[in-house]
């Protein structure tokens, strides 16, 4: 009875790390397969080590075992140079093994792109808690959702705006800090497969570290280049004229739609098509209006610790701010992913 919840325990940890979208176990392009081929060759040593010791063990656990009318103490071994040389030259031949692919992944992934004009490049920007992506090539800036082409290098520039937080997706690649004493951190990656990635922050930065995710959104070419002119696009605001005024006043100060507004928080060009709200408030919760209005009402209710202020808004302004924003929509991709 008492293995039962043991079990159960050991069932739930076993689903989570099935999530194929969050897992390294399940790499998905060209650095999260070298990572896990690291992976697959340590363990394989480790385990070969750990079959033979216990081989050995079990060996010498029958064979000297204390006989019956066994009295006599066994004849005493001090010192063997025989055997302090194999076990000194068995781990260091282990030991090579496991370096050279290791030191030469470690300088592979370490290669710089930021000046190759046919990779993307993306200025990160972590913030307590959320992700700011820029990509200076194409005067782009948005948060939370990295879209990337799957026929490119993407080549990442990362900072962060507060303290330090650590980039990561799990399929893919990482994890890479970002620092706060202004040195800037490179990474590369690619994404060849078409499709959503889940990333996380990697590192403790505050209450809601466990909620500051993001996703890469990898698609083919031509939806990308639909999907750089589609946040360029002039601004879509609410046709109502009195809200259209109380969103550029109350919104448009810290977040952007299309050519206008600011740099604070979150661009907000396409929130309508998201899979999460604040990266916390999924389809599985509401409808994205629903969920806009839980999380304008009361931002820190949501995400404790989040610097979104709780915007004062009548109850008519929350409904016609969270209906338009809910449908400011991106037709890049009508696969609805
Ligand atoms: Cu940002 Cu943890």
């Amino acid at each position: 009875k008492r293995l039962l919840p043991i079990l159960a325990g050991l069932a739930l940890l076993l689903s989570a790390c099935g999530r194929a979208d969050l897992s390294t176990l399940q790499p998905q392009g060209p650095i999260a397969e070298k990572q896990y081929d690291l992976m697959k060759l340590s363990i394989g040593m480790m385990t070969v080590v750990v079959v033979i010791v216990f081989v050995i063990l079990g060996y010498v656990l029958v064979r000297f075992r204390k006989r019956p009318g066994q009295t006599d103490i066994p004849k005493q071994v001090e010192g063997s140079h025989k055997l302090e040389i194999i076990w000194t030259v068995i781990p260091i031949i282990l030991l090579v093994i496991l370096v050279i692919p290791t030191v030469k992944y470690v300088f592979e992934f370490a290669e710089d792109y930021s000046k190759d004009k046919n990779a993307v490049q993306v200025k990160v920007t972590s913030h307590q808690y959320w992700w700011e992506f820029e990509y200076p090539q194409y005067g782009v800036k948005t948060g939370q959702e990295l879209v990337i082409p799957t026929s490119k290098k993407i080549s990442l520039q990362l900072n962060t705006a507060d303290v330090l937080h650590s980039f990561w997706v799990p399929s893919l690649f990482g994890k890479i800090d970002t620092n706060p004493e202004g040195t800037t951190n490179k990474a590369y990656f690619e994404a060849p497969k078409a499709g959503v990635y889940f990333g996380k922050c990697a590192e403790l930065c505050g209450p809601s570290h466990a909620l500051m995710d993001f996703k890469v959104k990898a698609v083919d070419d031509a939806k990308f280049d639909e999907w750089v002119k589609e946040m360029k696009a002039p601004a879509v605001l609410p046709e109502d004229p009195a809200l259209a005024a109380t969103f550029e006043q109350k919104c448009l100060s810290c977040h952007a739609v299309g050519d206008k507004g600011g740099t604070l928080g979150p661009n907000l060009t396409g929130i309508g098509n998201k899979q999460a709200i604040a990266s916390v408030l999924l389809g599985t919760d509401g409808t994205v209006e629903e969920n806009l209005k839980t999380w304008i009402s009361d931002p820190v209710k949501v995400k404790p610790g989040s610097k979104m202020p709780k915007v004062p808004l009548t109850a008519e302004e929350l409904d016609g701010i969270s209906k338009y924003l809910a449908n400011y929509k991106l037709n890049y991709d009508n696969s609805g992913n």
